[in-house]
C-alpha cells in the first residue's frame, strides 16, 4: 500500500486550525473543506486523461480531458466534510455513501447504510474517512467495494494513526492512502493523538 502524506505549508497551516480545539463548527467545515481541495488533488495525480484540442482566442491549444473519473465515496458522517471538494474537482464524477459508525464500546464498524453499485467492473474509487483511528471504518469500506469489483482503490484521509494504516495494510484491501499527517497513536478510547477530536460531531454537532 502505498503511503502518501500532504506535507505543504497551507494544508498544515489547515490542520492547525482543525487540530485548535477552540477552532468553531463553521471554520472548521471550511478549513475541512479546503484542505479536502488539497488532499483531493493529491489524490487524483495518477488520473488518466485524454488529449482535446480547444480554440484559445489566439489559436488551437493541446488539453485534456479526464477519461474515467472516479467513483467517490463518502464514509458517513464526517467523509461527508470531505464531498464538496471533490464535487468542485471532478464535477463528471458519481458517488456513493457507505454509513458506519463506530461502536464505542466495542471499537467495531457497525453499518447502517450502503448505496454502493451491485458491479463496479473495475472502477477506481476515492474513499472519504477524515479520521483513520483503528482503520475498521475504512477497511469495512474498502471490503465492500472490493466485493463489489472495484478497481484502484483510494483513501482520503485528514489524520491517520500508525495502528490504523498498519491494519489497513494488513488487509491489503487499498491501493493507496492520502493523509495530511500520521499522527503519534490511539489512545484507551482509540481516539488519535492528538489528533483533532470527533471529525463527525466537530462538523455536525453531537445530534
Ligand atoms: C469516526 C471517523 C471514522 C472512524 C474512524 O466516525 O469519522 O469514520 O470513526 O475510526 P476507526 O478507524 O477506528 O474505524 P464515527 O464512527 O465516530 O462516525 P461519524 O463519522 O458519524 O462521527
Amino acid at each position: 500500500m502505498e503511503l502518501h502524506v500532504v506535507d505543504h505549508p497551507l494544508a498544515a497551516r489547515l490542520l492547525t486550525r482543525l487540530r485548535d480545539e477552540t477552532t468553531d463548527r463553521a471554520t472548521f467545515r471550511l478549513a475541512m473543506d479546503e484542505l479536502a481541495g488539497m488532499l483531493v488533488y493529491e489524490a487524483c495525480r495518477n488520473l488518466s486523461v485524454e488529449p482535446v484540442e480547444v480554440t484559445t482566442p489566439i489559436g488551437r491549444a493541446a488539453g485534456v480531458r479526464i477519461s474515467d473519473p472516479p467513483l467517490v465515496v463518502p464514509v458517513l458522517r464526517a467523509g461527508l466534510g470531505l464531498h464538496g471538494a471533490v464535487l468542485r474537482l471532478l464535477p463528471e464524477t458519481e458517488t456513493a455513501f457507505i454509513g458506519v459508525a463506530r461502536n464505542e464500546a466495542t471499537l467495531q464498524p457497525e453499518p447502517y447504510m450502503n448505496s454502493v453499485p451491485a458491479d463496479l467492473s473495475g472502477r477506481s474509487v476515492l474513499v472519504l474517512d477524515p479520521m483513520l483511528a483503528t482503520g475498521g471504518s475504512l477497511a469495512h469500506a474498502c471490503r465492500i467495494l472490493r466485493d463489489r469489483g472495484a478497481g484502484h482503490l483510494t483513501g482520503v484521509c485528514v489524520l491517520a494513526a500508525p495502528e490504523g494504516l498498519d491494519h489497513i495494510r494488513s488487509t491489503g484491501l487499498v491501493d493507496r492512502v492520502v493523509t495530511a499527517a500520521v499522527d503519534e497513536r490511539l489512545d484507551e478510547r482509540a481516539f488519535i493523538v492528538p489528533g483533532l477530536g470527533d471529525a463527525g460531531d466537530r462538523l455536525f454537532g453531537t445530534a
